[in-house]
């Protein structure tokens, strides 16, 4: 074989022709070794993402990244978890974890952070004052088989390929490739030992796939490839053109999440949590049908135990669980403006990326990597796609800083005038779930 070099590779991948198994991981293997230049694996992303990958590309790119660090396997356990593309508001996490836990699932969470005009899942935990995600893997491990459920952030110690890989995707607008996400996806997945995934697909003004046919395509990629590495997977394509939940900011959302495991709180967001957490107990084999998996999820919510289970899971990581009866113990920015509706209609649409970015203009977002977040701000929509609204009505309420008027009214100006449109004739309610495929 001739030696293999970074050049012949772009090369190949620049004209479109297959890559094997071997140059990919020389690829992975070179990258961890600092053997090729970030610019050099920039180029080959950018052919990636313009010319595609095969299945068979897509999955030897799972195996190497899989590869690129420490693997776990709990062989004969109910681990399942679950994955969301990302959108605004997204927030089910923290309801379906404990729900799916406290039904007998092993849930592993490895969970993200705020990327773009997406939240993340660890961000919103840390408004839990002391709620520590920074654990090892090996007390990752400990914790998962003792009380069945973890949360921590991305550790370099889990296909660190993909972080490195993650950021250079970051800066050359190479995040929305099929097989890339389905890579960057899996090998975290794979390598957290989960024996069943269950993905949550957004589609939508919110989400990184705009349209139901891309989002697919990259439900198919990611079922082909849990398929190949022997793995259960369910993925939901989910309804992202407006924020899941009446919330986005972070204490406002851990606020709805506790409300919903309440048995109180937005619908929507209830709705698909327990979805999910249904589609976890059932592929996880603790339940025989989807349906019986359902009510057993939904009664862990009537009877407390999900809850109860989600106050253990903040204590044990070391968070002040007496959050979930005192909402004060959370940091909430004091002052309040409101978006008000200026005609009578119904609300037709929502830009709802530029939702997340002007949490981000509040502050409740990172512009740059070591932007810290202040929990505090955020948005609670009072008015959903398709509500009927009256003149002087309050769409939104803005939760803010004393020192924010200017960010605040450059906010309102945008939200009336270019976010949200609106209709004089009556709509019909949006679909939560628009479709789901199973290997
Ligand atoms: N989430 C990930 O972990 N990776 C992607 O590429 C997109 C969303």
């Amino acid at each position: 074989m001739t030696q293999m070099s970074m050049y012949n590779i772009l090369e190949k991948k620049k004209h479109n022709k297959v890559l094997s198994k071997e140059e990919i991981k020389w690829v992975i293997d070179s990258l961890m070794e600092k053997k090729i230049e970030d610019y050099q694996v920039a180029a080959l992303l950018m052919a990636i993402y313009l010319n595609g990958m095969t299945k068979e590309e897509t999955a030897h790119l799972t195996d190497a990244m899989l590869y690129s660090g420490k693997t776990l396997s709990f062989d004969g356990l109910n681990v399942v978890d679950k994955h969301s593309t990302g959108g605004i508001g997204d927030k089910t996490s923290l309801i379906l974890a404990p729900i799916a836990a406290v039904c007998g699932v092993k849930v592993p969470m490895i969970a993200g952070r705020g990327l773009g005009f997406t939240g993340g899942t660890v961000d919103k935990m840390e408004a839990i004052p002391g709620f520590k995600t920074d654990l090892d893997l090996k007390e990752f491990e400990s914790r998962l088989n003792e009380k069945g459920i973890v949360l921590i952030g991305q550790t370099g110690e889990i296909a660190p390929a993909d972080k490195i890989i993650y950021a250079l995707r970051d800066v050359t607008a190479t995040i929305d490739s099929i097989p890339l996400i389905t890579a960057s996806i899996m090998s975290k997945k794979l390598a957290e030992g989960a024996n069943g995934i269950v993905m949550d697909i957004k589609v939508g003004s919110g989400a990184f796939m705009r349209t139901k046919s891309e989002a697919k395509k990259l439900a198919r990629s990611i079922i082909n490839t849990a398929s190949r590495f022997d793995k259960k997977c369910v993925t939901l394509l989910t309804n992202m053109n407006q924020p899941l939940g009446e919330a986005v900011g972070h204490t406002l959302e851990v606020i709805e999440c506790i409300e919903v495991l309440k048995g109180r709180g937005p619908k929507d967001l209830s709705s698909l949590s327990i979805e999910l957490a249904a589609h976890m107990i059932h592929i996880a084999g603790v339940e025989k049908t989807y349906a019986a998996a359902l009510k057993k999820a939904r009664k862990s919510v009537k009877d407390g135990s999900a809850l109860k289970k989600f106050e253990e899971l903040i204590s044990d990581q070391e968070g002040d669980s007496q959050v979930t009866k005192n909402y004060d113990l959370m940091d909430l920015a004091p002052e309040r403006s409101y978006i008000v509706a200026p005609k009578d209609g119904y609300i037709k649409s929502f830009k709802n990326a530029d939702i997340g970015f002007m949490c981000t203009e509040l502050g409740g977002g990172r512009k740059v990597k070591s932007d810290k977040i202040d929990f505090g701000v955020g948005f609670i929509f009072h008015k959903r796609l398709s509500d009927k609204i009256k003149k002087g009505d309050k769409i939104a309420t803005i939760y803010h800083r004393k020192d924010q008027g200017k960010i605040v009214e450059d906010i309102q100006h945008r939200m009336l005038n270019d976010i949200i449109k609106f209709s004089s004739t009556k709509l019909s309610k949006p679909e939560i779930v628009y479709e789901i495929l199973k290997n």
